[in-house]
């Protein structure tokens, strides 16, 4: 196989989110910046969720104030809310994410709303943002698995990525949050949304708590998938995930990728000091 495959760095967001010890900005500043330079053309840096919720992003704005902005990079931020964008908007955001879920446990758990009512929330949200020329990006949890509700219907998943298709999102980011899925189940879920959806507008987010995550994303490109989201340094998990453990590693991402042929446009190099500074911030 060969090609290009786009890595979507979720290091600073996805990665950090779960981290105990509060981050000091300039920390986080100073890894986008090194990532920037690394060669990503979409890097996750902020979430304007509560920070009651979540205090590890509570800076997201300031991280966003203190970049190094490279052109041709688009900085994202997720964005729960019409508050969560506003946020967005002032700290001058380029890509705006809502974020669902296929189970209802966890959209519970995670954005304290039934599934139903968070596209209700999300809609204005997405108009908005549009409104105000940014891309929004959609993001459905728990796509094969649910650590409140167990295994996950693929036809939900497919309901969930039409809701979110109809309000405009440019691109759908499909979530093992708990890392449990399998290339069989993967590519069942994959089956379903590909009805209603086509490949080159889904982006696989595996999170790697049961090591198949690289596994999961070859049955992927397999379905026609060129994008995938990770973490540099293996970073990350979601706080109201018990057991989610971090995004699977951007490095073993960009290996196994080279490995099968693919293109990624990163600089190993500037990446594997990016890896070496996340893993730095996670024994902190
Ligand atoms: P809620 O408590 O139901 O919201 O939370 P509310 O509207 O009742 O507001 C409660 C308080 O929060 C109020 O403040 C609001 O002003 C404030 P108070 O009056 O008590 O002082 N508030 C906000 N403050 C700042 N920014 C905001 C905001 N919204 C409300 N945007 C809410 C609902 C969605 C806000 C909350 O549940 C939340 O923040 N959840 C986010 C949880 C989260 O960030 N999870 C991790 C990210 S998702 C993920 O990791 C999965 C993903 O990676 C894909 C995958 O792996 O599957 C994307
Ligand atoms: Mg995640």
């Amino acid at each position: 196989m060969t090609g290009t495959v786009e890595i979507f760095e979720m290091g600073p967001r996805d990665g950090l989110q779960n981290e105990k010890r509060l981050i000091p900005t300039a920390e986080k500043i100073a890894l986008v910046d090194c990532l920037s330079e690394a060669g990503f053309k979409r890097i996750e840096v902020a979430s304007f969720v509560s920070p009651k919720w979540v205090p590890q992003m509570a800076d997201s704005g300031d991280v966003l104030a203190g970049i190094k902005r490279k052109p041709g990079v688009s900085y994202a931020a997720l964005t729960p809310n019409m508050k969560g964008l506003e946020r967005a908007l002032a700290a001058r955001a380029d890509e705006v994410a809502i974020f669902g879920s296929a189970s209802e446990g966890f959209s519970k758990a995670n954005i304290n709303a039934t599934i139903a009512e968070s596209l209700d929330r999300f809609e204005p949200v997405a108009h908005a943002a549009k409104q105000a020329g940014l891309p929004v990006r959609g993001y459905i949890s728990c796509v094969t698995d649910c650590p409140y509700d167990g295994p996950t219907d693929p036809a939900q998943v497919a309901r969930v990525a039409e809701a979110l298709n109809a309000m405009g999102c440019y691109e759908i980011s499909l979530g093992d949050t708990i890392g449990q899925g399998t290339p069989e189940t993967i590519a069942a879920m994959l089956d379903a949304v590909l009805n209603v959806f086509p490949a080159d507008r889904l982006a696989g987010h595996y999170h790697d708590t049961a090591g198949r995550a690289l596994a999961n994303i070859e049955v992927s490109l397999e379905k026609g998938v060129r994008v995938f989201d990770a973490a540099v340094g293996g970073l990350g998990g979601c706080p109201y995930a018990p057991g989610a453990a971090g995004n699977v590693a951007t490095e073993a991402v960009q290996a196994r990728l080279t490995e099968l042929g693919y293109q990624t446009g990163l600089d190993t190099s500037v990446l594997d000091r990016a890896a070496d500074m996340a893993r730095k911030m996670r024994v902190g």
